[in-house]
């Protein structure tokens, strides 16, 4: 039977003494993303979403930054702050949506809507985001559309399924990249109804990369879903919800990394995967040995290129500035 990466693991106590020194003596802070696996969350100075980590590394005054999860992560760090070191324990530690759109790709269909205001998911390399206006997250993608005027035309960059439900929310006409998560895309609505069928009572909290999103919103318009126990949010929103809400039951629509959060924030309630199999292998890519490493050796150095970083800062501090 396969690990279960969501359930705590043991590390060896010299690992995790050495890891607290070392962040001490490089003046080093440890930003690890909800889906990490629960020992790197465990060792984290900061655990949080997308945003969250963009804010954390923007206010940090460490010398070092080690990001505990993706590339595209660490660039938003290293653009945020272009004079600390941020370090990217494993430099394969992609993402699949990311991968979608390259900035050549994005100049064609920016060629085809002269006039477009390119939003762009924080899920994106410093390239695309330095082709773009603005960006925005799962926490703010629709106060980040609601921020331009009605009039203007909106290309929105790259996921389509949090495109679409955006669109939704705001009334606003969208053109969508096509791109999706591998993860999220997986998640179908008979997956949604199989568990709410089998829990009555609990809340259902689906992240809107999720494939089954739209459906989702179909449900709860024809009031298939109930309202008021079904949240669409980002991974940060979730653990929110869990905390504050007085169910005790919950459905969870996300990678399964989530799952070690919501039981230290809300212990004794009960979190249902509504997919086990949603694992990013790109995300547990980063271990505690490679955390190890990266602090002790300093690597791997992620580094932007100062003009790509400049006109990348632009669309993220625009979107700090409305979230
Ligand atoms: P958030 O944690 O910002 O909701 O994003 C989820 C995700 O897929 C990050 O890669
Ligand atoms: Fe990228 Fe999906 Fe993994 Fe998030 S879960 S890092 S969007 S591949």
């Amino acid at each position: 039977m396969a690990v279960r990466t969501d359930t705590p693991q043991p590390v060896q106590e010299w690992l995790v003494c050495e890891i607290r020194r070392l962040r001490e003596e490089r003046r080093a802070v440890i930003l690890a993303h909800n889906y990490q696996v629960p020992e790197v969350q465990d060792l984290a100075d900061f655990v949080g979403d997308s945003l969250g980590l963009a804010q954390a590394a923007a206010r940090t005054d460490a010398d070092v930054i080690v990001m505990c999860g993706v590339h595209f992560m660490a660039e938003t760090a290293a653009i945020l702050c272009p004079d600390k070191t941020v370090l990217l324990p494993d430099l394969e530690a992609g993402c699949s949506l990311a991968a979608t759109v390259d900035a050549e790709q994005l100049r064609a269909w920016k060629r085809e809507h002269p006039q477009g205001v390119v939003v762009a998911y924080v899920n994106t390399t410093a390239e695309v985001k330095a082709e773009s206006d603005v960006c925005c997250t799962s926490t703010n993608a629709v106060r980040v559309v609601e921020s331009i005027p009605e009039d203007r035309e909106i290309l929105f960059v790259p996921d389509s399924f949090l495109g679409s439900y955006v669109a939704r929310v705001t009334g606003r006409r969208l053109h969508l990249w096509m791109g999706e998560c591998h993860v999220h895309a997986g998640f179908t609505p008979e997956d949604v109804s199989r568990l709410v069928q089998a829990y009555p009572e609990a809340e259902l909290l689906v992240h809107p990369e999720c494939g089954c999103v739209t459906s989702c919103m179909y449900f709860l318009a024809t009031g298939d879903l109930p309202a008021e126990r079904t949240h669409i949010l980002s991974t940060e929103g979730m653990v929110r919800r869990v905390r504050n809400s007085d169910a005790q039951t919950f459905l969870v629509a996300t990678e399964t990394g989530i799952l070690h959060r919501m039981r230290k924030e809300a212990p004794g309630k009960q979190f249902v995967p509504v997919r086990e199999d949603a694992v990013c292998q790109y995300m547990k890519r980063i271990t505690v040995e490679k955390l190890y490493r990266s602090l002790r050796d300093g690597v791997h150095e992620v580094r932007v290129d100062p003009e790509v970083a400049a006109r990348a800062r632009r669309a993220i501090e625009r979107m700090l500035s409305v979230s």
